[in-house]
């Protein structure tokens, strides 16, 4: 079985009494469901409020990025501890926000998974190609360089604290979501690169989620997907109505075959 994942990315929004309150409608409308695992990730400012917010519902709160060393001389940086001791359980890393406006490599984000697992987080780890990547037929060598990198020196047992994502870059932001069977071919093909670094067992277990424009009135199609299991949704996530929509679709646990 994969618990359905939808998790909402609200990137660079809202003040801290803005995420409060989107939390609390969150927490309100589907804060009680246990057949899906639900997780918010506000900015760094609001993850203490949207953290106490959340802290009786069954809402768990990322962050949207972290560091890969624990402490120093690194201004401006934050780190996995500091994130799981402010109350996240989840942090998202690799998204291609960092990769390409923050010129983040494949190394520099298996370092942040080393680091972040070992503070006791889970990852949410992102992966995903440029249209140009896919137009001139290297989007599979992408993911399998994106995925084993991140991956690197991960063991079979961290495996499970550890959650994909795949974004293409092209669908995010842009209305254009990847049609439920293009992204079904890609998730397939991860969940192959799953089963070759580790074993079957792995493969079947690592809930493997899509996001770019995931909408109310798409996430059906996309959840009907085999391989598909959750969503990591950027714009509609802001708003709790349609959060709530996504959310509430899955309603059944996925038995894998
Ligand atoms: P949109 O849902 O706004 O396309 O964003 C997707 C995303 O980047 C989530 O991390």
């Amino acid at each position: 079985m994969r618990k359905p994942f939808i998790a909402g990315n609200w990137k660079l929004h809202n003040t801290i009494a803005e995420a409060r309150a989107l939390a609390g409608s969150l927490c309100t409308s589907v804060g009680n469901k246990e057949d899906v695992e639900i997780v918010i990730a506000p900015v760094f400012t609001a993850l203490a409020a949207v953290s106490a917010v959340c802290a009786d519902s069954n809402i768990k709160v990322a962050a949207q990025n972290c560091h890969c060393i624990d402490s120093g001389a690194f201004t401006g940086e934050v780190s996995a501890p500091l994130l799981a001791d402010v109350g996240c359980k989840y942090v998202i890393i690799g998204h291609s926000e960092r990769r390409q406006l923050f010129r983040e490599s494949n190394d520099f984000i298996n370092a942040k998974v080393f680091a972040a697992l070992k503070a006791g987080l889970s990852v949410i780890v992102c992966v995903g190609e440029t249209l140009e990547q896919r137009e001139d037929g290297s989007l599979f060598d992408v993911i399998s360089a994106q995925v084993n990198s991140a991956l690197n020196e991960i063991s079979t047992a961290q495996m499970e604290q550890v959650v994909i994502a795949y974004e293409p870059v092209w669908a995010i932001g842009t209305g254009k979501t990847a049609s439920s069977d293009e992204a079904e071919e890609v998730h397939a093909f991860i969940r192959g690169l799953l089963g070759g670094r580790y074993c079957a067992a792995v493969a079947a277990a690592t809930r493997i989620i899509y996001g770019g424009s995931v909408k109310p009135d798409n996430i059906g199609e996309l959840m009907a997907q085999e391989n598909i299991d959750g969503a990591l949704v950027g714009g509609a996530s802001l708003k709790a109505d349609d959060f709530s929509a996504i959310v509430n679709y899955t309603k059944t646990l996925k038995v894998v075959s």
